[in-house]
C-alpha cells in the first residue's frame, strides 16, 4: 500500500515537473500524434495511468471516451458494457449485461480497469475507472490537451450538457482551454450539434467508420475536424477536407484513428493528414522522427 502511494506520488511529481505545451509539440508538416484512450497499448485504456504514460512519452494530446453512470456522474469508459475492460463479471456476477449506465459511480470507480489478461503482472492491474473530473485534474497537471469523445450518447440522453457542466466546473471552458487544449468528437452528429448550439467556441470533430468524402461539405458547417478510420483515408479525401473551412475559419483537420504501425503512420504522413490517434503514441512519434 505504502509502496503504491509512493509510486503514485513520485509519478505525480515527475509529471508536474514535465509540463507539456500541446501546441509546442506539433511541428508543421508532421502529424500530431494523439494518445488513443490515453495510450491503450501502454497501460489500461481510459485510465489516469494511460494518460500518465502518454505524458511521460511527451505526447501532448490524449483521446478518451466519456459516458455517464446511473447516478449521473461522467466516467471515462469506452465499451457500452463493463465486461471486457473491468472485473465487473466477478464483482457483480448477477448484474449482466453490465451496462455502464446501470452502475453508480461508486460501483464503477471501485472496479479494476486493468482486468484484461494482458495487464496481468504489469503493475497496472489495480488501475481504476476515472471520473471525467479526475481526468481533467490530471490533464491540468500534465499540461496535455484533450480530445473528448462523447461515447454512445444515445445511451445517455442529455450527456452533452453534463459534459459541458463538468468542463465548466473544472475551468476547462475558459479561453486558454477552449482555444488550445480542448476538442470534442463523436460518431453522433446530433451530440456535436448540441455542443455547438450551447458553446460555439469549442472545436468539434466527427468520427466516421470509413472515410466518406461526400459528407465533408455538410460536416464543415459545424465541425473543425474529421476523424475517419485510418485504412479508408485516401489522398483525395485529405485534399477535399483541407479545401473546406470549418466554423472557426480554418481548413478541416484530418485526424484518423487508430494508427498503430509504422507503415500506417508513414502512409498517412505522405497523404498529408494533420494528426492521428494511436494506442502506441511513443512508437509512432519515433517513427515520424520526433
Ligand atoms: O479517435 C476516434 C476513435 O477513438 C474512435 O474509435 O472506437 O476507439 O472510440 P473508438
Ligand atoms: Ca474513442
Amino acid at each position: 500500500m505504502l509502496e503504491r502511494a509512493l509510486t503514485t506520488a513520485s509519478a505525480a511529481l515527475a509529471l508536474t515537473l514535465c509540463v507539456l505545451t500541446p501546441s509546442a509539440l506539433a511541428d508543421a508538416g508532421t502529424p500530431l500524434v494523439i494518445g488513443h484512450r490515453g495510450a491503450a497499448g501502454l497501460a489500461p485504456e481510459n485510465t489516469l495511468e494511460a494518460v500518465d504514460r502518454a505524458a511521460r512519452a511527451g505526447i501532448g494530446w490524449v483521446e478518451v471516451d466519456v459516458q455517464r453512470s446511473k447516478d449521473g456522474v461522467l466516467v471515462v469508459l469506452h465499451d457500452q458494457d463493463l465486461a471486457r475492460t473491468t472485473d465487473a463479471r466477478t464483482v457483480f456476477p448477477r448484474r449482466a449485461p453490465w451496462k455502464v449506465g446501470d452502475f453508480t459511480v461508486a460501483e464503477l470507480t471501485g472496479l479494476r480497469a486493468g482486468a484484461e489478461p494482458r495487464w496481468k503482472g504489469s503493475g497496472y492491474e489495480n488501475a481504476r475507472v476515472p471520473t471525467l473530473g479526475q481526468l481533467l485534474d490530471r490533464l491540468d497537471r500534465t499540461g496535455q490537451g484533450l480530445l473528448l469523445e462523447v461515447k454512445w450518447p444515445q445511451n445517455h440522453p442529455g450527456v452533452t450538457r453534463d459534459i459541458l457542466a463538468v468542463l465548466g466546473r473544472k475551468g476547462w471552458l475558459d479561453r486558454r482551454h477552449v482555444d488550445s487544449r480542448l476538442h470534442i468528437i463523436s460518431f453522433q452528429a446530433a451530440a456535436l450539434r448540441e455542443v455547438r448550439a450551447l458553446r460555439p467556441a469549442i472545436k468539434l470533430g466527427i468520427c466516421q467508420e470509413g472515410a466518406s468524402a461526400g459528407k465533408l461539405a455538410s460536416y464543415a458547417k459545424f465541425v473543425d475536424s474529421v476523424n475517419p478510420q485510418q485504412g479508408a483515408v485516401t489522398r483525395d479525401f485529405v485534399r477535399r477536407a483541407h479545401a473546406l473551412k470549418g466554423p472557426h475559419g480554418k481548413p478541416l483537420k484530418v485526424w484518423p484513428y487508430t494508427v498503430n504501425t509504422a507503415t500506417q503512420a508513414r502512409r498517412l504522413r505522405a497523404l498529408g493528414v494533420d494528426g492521428f490517434t494511436s494506442d502506441v503514441p511513443d512508437a509512432m512519434r519515433r517513427t515520424l522522427g520526433r
